[in-house]
């Protein structure tokens, strides 16, 4: 089995030197590449994987040193992930510094790193302690990579729960909550200031697993629907996420500013929940993400910011078998750890499609991998 897999990866090897792969157009999506599972590819098959897919967005929640490694002179741009057990030690100037030598600058330039999240949803925890850390940890690391002349190419933020809204609708009348004012309003001061971007992990999946009989179905799956309009506004939103979107804009601005831009680090929808998880279904999980792309390879912007296109990260590649929590949280895959689609969106990777320019043309390397593709045929049957 092993030397099949080894086959079969040199094929695809092959089929890409040769041009023979035509990637499925995904249209600057980003993608979660969380790892909480013990089933997961190795970062390199995972490399092909994205490779096939023509996806070059991808976030991590660490730095894992073999996923930055695998994926060394790929065009493969990260976002990186300080957890928030580092926080503390990250307002530490010397340990900030350590730690972007260490986990950063050794990767650098062979793996493209642009962006490094310091903690993931911190107003979330519940620990005011840790609330305290963020900011000053995110002036830390911004000033070591200043230090080690990295600031250009390596921006510095940080990923928030959208529980972090005391009000999201109208979206207009988006707002903060009041307890975590005084520490976004510096947090907003400092994004405004580097010029780094406000990051959300926005789920309209969970407005309707809470309230089924209330929210409509199409309206959160991008589906044809009345939508909604802001009173305050006139503008119409035909989606939840926009409206989410649109409400950090809205909270941002109400607290004097509006020169931050709003990115989605996470958005997606599970397959498979259990049986008081309304939507969890492998359906509605292809509906959400289709369309989602779809709109995204339109480079279409929210009502309230029509010109800039949504930046969203998807959570996540793969289903992971070890998360804690209802089964929802172990089923919000793009694939499965075995490379297969969960559901069909178009996004069909490792299935290469041969094409000849024409017959006087053929590709030797394209002849090549027909040649062992058959040999491995006969030996994996
Ligand atoms: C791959 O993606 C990039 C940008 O994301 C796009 O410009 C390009 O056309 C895509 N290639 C194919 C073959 O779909
Ligand atoms: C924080 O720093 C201390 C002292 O150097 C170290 O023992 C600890 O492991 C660090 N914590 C993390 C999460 O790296
Ligand atoms: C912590 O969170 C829980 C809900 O998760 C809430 O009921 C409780 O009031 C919070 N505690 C504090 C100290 O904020």
């Amino acid at each position: 089995m092993a030397s099949c897999f080894i086959l079969f990866r040199l094929l695809f090897l092959l089929l890409f030197l040769s041009g023979s792969v035509v990637p499925i157009y995904s249209g600057g999506v980003g993608i979660n590449y969380g790892q909480i599972a013990n089933n997961l590819p190795s970062p390199s098959r995972v490399a092909l994987l994205l490779e096939s897919l023509n996806i070059t967005r991808v976030k991590l929640y660490d730095a894992d040193p073999n996923v930055l490694l695998a994926f060394s002179n790929s065009n493969v741009d990260f976002i990186v992930g300080l957890g928030n057990e580092y926080l503390q030690n990250m307002t530490d100037p010397i340990k900030a510094q350590n730690w972007i030598q260490q986990h950063l600058q050794t990767h650098l330039p062979q793996t493209k790193v642009t962006c490094i999240t310091v903690g993931n949803e911190v107003f979330n925890s519940n620990d005011t302690q840790l609330m305290s850390y963020l900011l000053p940890a995110m002036q830390t690391v911004y000033h070591a990579l200043v230090n080690l002349g990295l600031d250009k190419q390596v921006t510095v933020t940080s990923a928030h729960s959208l529980n972090i809204l005391a009000n999201s609708y109208p979206p207009s009348s988006g707002s903060f909550r009041q307890d975590l004012a005084e520490y976004i309003q510096p947090l907003l001061n400092f994004h405004s200031q580097i010029n780094s971007p406000f990051l959300i992990n926005a789920y309209p999946y969970f407005a309707y697993k809470y309230n089924p009989s209330e929210v409509s179905l199409d309206y959160v799956l991008f589906q044809p629907n009345q939508g909604l309009t802001d009173p305050n506004t006139n503008l119409k939103y035909d989606n939840m996420l926009y409206a989410q979107i649109d409400a950090v804009y809205s909270a941002i601005k109400a607290m004097g500013h509006t020169d931050i831009e709003v990115r989605v680090s996470e958005t997606g929808w599970p397959s498979k929940g259990d049986t008081d998880e309304a939507g969890a279904t492998p359906q509605n999980a292809g509906l959400y993400n289709g369309n989602l792309l779809q709109r995204i390879q339109e480079k279409q912007g929210t009502p309230a910011k029509p010109s800039v296109p949504v930046d969203v990260y998807v959570f996540a590649l793969f289903n992971e078998d070890l998360k804690p929590g209802p089964t929802s949280e172990r089923n919000y895959g793009l694939f499965y750890p075995d490379g297969t689609p969960v559901y069909n969106i178009g996004l069909q990777g490792y299935l290469p499609e041969l094409t000849y320019s024409s017959a006087s043309k053929i590709n030797v390397l394209s002849v090549l991998s027909v040649v062992i593709y058959v040999m491995v045929g006969l030996t994996c049957a």
